[in-house]
């Protein structure tokens, strides 16, 4: 991989022609840090001086900088992301969707997403982010099991996510998620069976499904080494995998990507864009950005980020440049997460050697011209993609 530091701005960070273009902003604030989670988030104790305020002064001129870089490409999806977008209310989300649209063009039937924690929406914030033009919402559930919410230092009431989704929809939110997390120590099979069937009660159209992943550096990676918590363990993981798959494909949804089912016509469409050739713009603190073969991200700290803004500079802390093969690779990791696979015509001839002996192993199926990844192989993506990759 070809790494060079970059003199600030300096990436070649124009859109490519008909490829689809998307943005997503990272909004860097939470109201208290979940144990297990290591993203790019701040509590107001450790944010030193930042703000919303100053935050949202700076993505708008991040915003303005991408626009003179990238040229006019047309937005398909926009995704707000943290930390803990809701945090910002529904003036603050709408200010933010102004930022977008003051600057870009924006597709008549854009996907635009907002993350939400259930703890901080109500009826009348979904109300204005309809009005405002979002189109989707995204919850953290986690789980409905107090005891699983309690390990995972999440300080909703296990009701508030289902009940939050609900109020979504009825505010008229066709298209809503709900993130689940399984294998947390003292979660049972039965915990996450009514975790799921409360989060299909809601009516969402989207669920994700993750693993739980202890993270170096957090407060779960510290309990787990002490002592005090087991470290999930991977024959459960696979075990709650199939339970949970089993569990939505009976309630009609369909995986689209091994960590995401979907109703038909539910699937995450700026998701789908980093998976399979997608380019878009990362805005705000610590977000990374694919454009062509470069890939960027931004200075961390909020405060730092707007500083380099003040400055009418991108806020970019390094970039790289990534050759063919390592294209290839990545294209091979993501695009095999499909349900629709890869196709064989996007594999080198050795590589292509491999695929019947990973179809006799159960690992894969062919369909037409395309490998897609069998229940079992679902469950062993990663060994798969090295497999092929040798
Ligand atoms: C980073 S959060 C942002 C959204 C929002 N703040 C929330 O917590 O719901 C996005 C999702 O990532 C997942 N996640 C974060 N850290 C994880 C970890 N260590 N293991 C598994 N899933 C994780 C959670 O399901 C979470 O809902
Ligand atoms: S999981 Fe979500 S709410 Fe919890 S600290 Fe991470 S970003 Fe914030």
């Amino acid at each position: 991989m070809t790494t060079r530091t970059a003199p600030l701005g300096q990436p070649d960070l124009a859109a490519t022609p008909g490829r689809p273009f998307g943005i997503y902003i990272h909004v860097p604030f939470c109201a208290t840090r979940c144990g297990y989670c290591d993203f790019n988030t701040y509590t107001p104790a450790e944010l030193g001086g930042a703000n919303p305020e100053g935050w949202l002064a700076a993505l708008r001129t991040e915003l303005r900088l991408a626009a003179e870089h990238v040229g006019a490409p047309l937005v398909r999806t926009v995704f707000v992301g943290g930390g803990t977008p809701s945090l910002l209310g529904g003036a603050g989300l709408s200010a933010v969707l102004e930022a977008v649209r003051d600057n870009f063009e924006l597709d008549a039937d854009a996907e635009v997403t907002t993350e939400a924690n259930p703890e901080s929406t109500s009826p009348e914030l979904f109300a204005t982010l309809r009005d405002a033009g979002y189109t989707r919402i995204s919850l953290g559930m986690q789980s409905l099991a107090p005891h699983v919410l309690a390990v995972l230092n999440r300080t909703h009431s296990p009701g508030r996510a289902p009940a939050a989704a609900a109020e979504a929809r009825a505010a008229g939110f066709e298209h809503v998620n709900l993130d689940l997390i399984y294998g947390t120590p003292g979660e049972s099979d039965d915990d996450l069976r009514r975790s799921v069937e409360a989060a299909v009660n809601a009516g969402v159209d989207h669920v994700s499904g993750y693993a739980l992943i202890v993270e170096d550096g957090t407060a779960l990676a510290r309990r787990v080494r002490r002592g005090e918590v087991a470290a999930p363990d991977d024959d459960v993981l696979a075990h709650r995998y199939e339970l949970l798959d089993g569990q939505l494909t009976a309630a009609g949804f369909a995986w689209y990507e091994v960590s995401n089912w979907s109703a038909p016509g539910g699937e995450c469409r700026h998701n789908l864009g980093y998976w399979d050739g997608g380019e878009w713009w990362g805005a705000g603190p610590g977000a990374h950005g694919f454009l062509d073969a470069t890939r960027w991200w931004n200075i961390k700290h909020p405060n730092n980020y707007a500083q380099a803004l003040a400055g009418d500079e991108l806020p970019i802390a390094d970039f790289e440049v990534l050759g063919a093969q390592d294209r290839h690779t990545e294209d091979v990791m993501l695009r095999l997460r499909l349900r629709r696979g890869l196709a064989m015509d996007d594999l080198a001839a050795d590589e292509r050697a491999r695929v019947p002996g990973l179809v006799a192993e159960g690992l894969l199926d062919i369909a037409g011209e395309r490998m897609v990844l069998t229940d079992r192989g679902r469950l062993l993506a990663d060994g798969v993609v090295c497999a092929l990759l040798a």
